[in-house]
C-alpha cells in the first residue's frame, strides 16, 4: 500500500497492543515542523487544537516540548482517535486533553455542544497532511471555521504538499497528486492560491509560506493581515 494512504499500521511499525499506530512520515518531519512552530508558539499560552491528528504522534511530541500549552488532538477516523488516546495515555503528559472526534467537513465540525463552547479562543490550530487526502469540503470546513475558533491573535498552521500558481513544486508531488486522484477523484494536492482565496472569505490571512524538506510547506494564517 502506498505510504500516503491513511491506513496507518499497514506501513511502518505494527500497531501496538494498546492501539498506538505509527506513521513513518512522523519520524521524518516532526523536528522540521517544530522548528517552524516553536519560535512563535513557545512564547504563547493557552490552548492548541490539532485537526486530523492521525496516529497522535505529533501532538505527543509537541505537547512534551511545550508544557505551558494545553493540546487538544482530534480526528474523524475512529481507529485514529483510538491511537491518539493510546499515545496520550502512554505519554502520561498532563497537557494533552482526550482526543475529540472532529469531522472538518461537518457543520460546526460535528462538535458536541460542550466542545463547541470549550474550543474557542484558541491560541493555535495545527493541521498536517489532511486537505489533500480528503475532498475540498474538508479544506472549506477547516478554513471556514478556524477564524471563529481562534483568539484575535491566534494562528492556523497547515503543513503538507501544495501547488503554487497552478504548478507542482516538484515532479514527485505531481506523481503523488496523480496517485491521490486515482484513488479518489475528490482528493489531490491543493493550490496555495485556492487556499489563500478560501481563507480570505473566512476572515483569515495567509501571512507566511515556509518551504519544508521533501517538497512540503508550512502555511501560516492569522486573523489580521501581515503588517
Ligand atoms: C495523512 S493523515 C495525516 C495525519 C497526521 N496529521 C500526520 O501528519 O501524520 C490524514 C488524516 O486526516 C484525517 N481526516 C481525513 N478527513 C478528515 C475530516 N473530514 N475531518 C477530520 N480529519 C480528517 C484522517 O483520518 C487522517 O488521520
Amino acid at each position: 500500500m502506498p505510504p500516503f494512504v491513511v491506513e496507518f499500521g499497514n506501513v511502518g511499525r505494527k500497531p501496538e497492543p494498546d492501539g498506538r499506530l505509527d506513521a513513518p512520515a512522523f519520524h521524518r518531519n516532526h523536528e522540521a515542523i517544530w522548528s517552524v512552530l516553536a519560535p512563535w508558539l513557545l512564547a504563547q499560552t493557552g490552548e492548541v487544537l490539532e485537526t486530523g491528528s492521525g496516529t497522535g504522534q505529533h501532538v505527543v511530541e509537541f505537547a512534551r516540548k511545550s508544557p505551558g500549552l494545553v493540546w487538544w488532538p482530534s480526528d474523524y477516523n475512529d481507529a485514529h482517535v483510538k491511537s491518539i488516546e493510546a499515545w496520550r495515555r502512554h505519554s502520561d503528559l498532563p497537557n494533552i486533553r482526550p482526543a475529540r472526534r472532529i469531522d472538518l467537513a461537518a457543520p460546526d465540525w460535528g462538535l458536541s455542544a460542550d466542545d463547541s463552547k470549550t474550543l474557542r479562543g484558541l491560541t493555535m490550530i495545527f493541521c498536517a497532511n489532511v486537505i489533500h487526502i480528503a475532498p475540498w469540503s474538508v479544506a472549506e470546513g477547516l478554513l471556514g471555521h478556524a477564524a471563529g475558533r481562534l483568539k484575535a491573535d491566534g494562528r492556523l498552521y497547515m503543513y503538507g504538499p501544495f501547488m503554487r500558481d497552478g504548478q507542482h513544486t516538484a515532479p514527485s508531488n505531481a506523481v503523488f497528486d496523480s496517485s491521490l486522484r486515482a484513488q479518489h477523484p475528490a482528493w489531490g494536492v491543493r493550490d496555495i492560491t485556492d487556499i489563500h482565496a478560501l481563507a480570505g472569505r473566512s476572515g483569515l490571512y495567509l501571512t507566511d509560506i515556509v518551504p519544508m524538506p521533501a517538497n512540503n510547506f508550512i502555511l501560516t494564517f492569522e486573523r489580521t493581515p501581515a503588517a
